[in-house]
């Protein structure tokens, strides 16, 4: 059987770490409070003026390299992102001129921190029944243009020396500050070739309830608005994100660990047989709290949440790097990828490495 095999990865993480200090600078917040509470001990922003798209291009050049492609060989690009460049055209038509991909098919999907899930599906897809040999698989994300911070405020961040936040400003900073100090930028790719080894994508489970979208979702800043953004929604905020953090943490244990039982049930793998699972980083108390009703060992969870905070659609992408790259997937490990995120969606992955 042909399936789609993961033959490279790379990253793309904006040189810029913030501190849980520094955020304290420009809100009611601690480095105690945010470890405690979610393990983010820094996080990565890029500098303004960067985007999605350039995250995914540096990311996607390095799968290139890894995988040993040339841009000649793709023919098919998947582009997960929250935060495109632009409202449209997506991102991947931008990450395909870029790279001189030629006029292959671009998809610009969006299910936020489960989009690398959904995305290997498409490509798995499409390789299975032959309409694609050699895919580009990118999960990027610039969250830093959902942050509320004035300019000279983003200066005080940077340089405690420059003025400080006003006690409005600093009001309006805290208000936002439980989904903040969550997330940090950055980008992720792989290139999956067909494959007729018995490695790649050996099964799926892909799941959404849309009845819920509203406890994590973007109020404004949409098309059930004439115009579908103004000044009004900005000066409210809701081009913000709204998140009921308590209901999203419940909901992603528990599905996160039925999904993760789905899919090693009806392939009859065992916990032990797996080499490593990769649990996407919103919380280390979410996947922890997995890892345990699992019966997972430590060595097997690997996380980078403390460094990176969440990246959405790059998270998952971007642990798999870090892990190929440290000698911790190697060819033939069977690895299990768990998500969840806005939508409501969840799911996961198992891979033969
Ligand atoms: N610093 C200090 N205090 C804070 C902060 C902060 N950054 N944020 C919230 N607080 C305060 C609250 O105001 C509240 O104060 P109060 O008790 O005086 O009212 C107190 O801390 C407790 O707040 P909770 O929201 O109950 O804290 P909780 O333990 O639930 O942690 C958190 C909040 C970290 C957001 C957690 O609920 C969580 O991680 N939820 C899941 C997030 C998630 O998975 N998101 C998915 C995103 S993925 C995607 O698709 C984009």
């Amino acid at each position: 059987m042909t399936r789609a095999v993961i033959a490279g990865s790379g990253t793309a993480v904006p040189s810029r770490a913030v501190s849980n200090d520094m955020l304290a600078r420009i809100m009611d917040t601690s480095d105690e409070w945010i470890r405690e509470r979610s393990g983010v001990e820094s996080r990565r922003y890029v500098e303004a003026g960067t985007s999605t798209s350039d995250l995914g291009v540096e990311a996607a050049r390095q799968a290139l390299e890894a995988a040993g492609v040339g841009p000649g060989d793709v023919d098919l690009v998947v582009f997960a992102t929250m935060t495109p460049d632009h409202f449209f055209p997506g991102a991947g038509g931008m990450l395909q001129a870029r790279l001189g991909l030629g006029d292959v098919p671009c998809f610009d999907i969006r299910q936020q921190c489960v989009g690398f899930l959904y995305g290997l599906q498409l490509v798995d897809a499409h390789i299975r029944a032959g309409m694609a040999r050699t895919a580009l698989l990118v999960g990027a994300e610039v969250h830093t243009g959902f942050m509320p911070y004035s300019a000279a405020n983003w200066e005080h961040l940077y340089d405690d020396a420059r003025p400080g936040p006003t006690p409005e400003e600093r009001a309006w900073n805290t208000r936002f500050r439980h989904l903040t100090v969550l997330f940090g930028d950055a980008g992720a790719a792989v290139v999956l070739k067909a494959g007729e080894d018995g490695r790649g994508i050996l099964d799926q489970a892909l799941h959404t309830n849309g009845s819920e979208f509203d406890k994590l979702y973007v109020p404004g800043a949409g098309f059930r608005r004439r115009p579908y953004v103004d000044a009004g929604q900005l000066e409210r905020g809701e081009h913000i994100p709204v998140m009921d953090g308590r209901h999203v943490f419940k909901m992603a244990t528990t599905r996160m660990v039925e999904v993760a039982r789905e899919v090693l049930a009806r392939n009859g793998v065992g916990v032990g047989d797996l080499a490593l699972v990769l649990m996407h980083q919103a919380n280390r108390r979410i996947n922890e709290y997995c890892q345990k009703a699992l019966g997972l060992p430590d060595d097997k969870v690997p996380h980078n949440i403390h460094k990176y905070g969440n990246t959405t659609a790059a998270t998952i992408p971007l642990l798999w790097d870090e892990c190929a790259r440290a000698g911790r997937i190697r060819p033939g490990d069977l690895v299990l990828l768990v998500a969840f995120g806005a939508g409501m969606s969840w799911g996961a992955t198992l891979v033969r490495a």
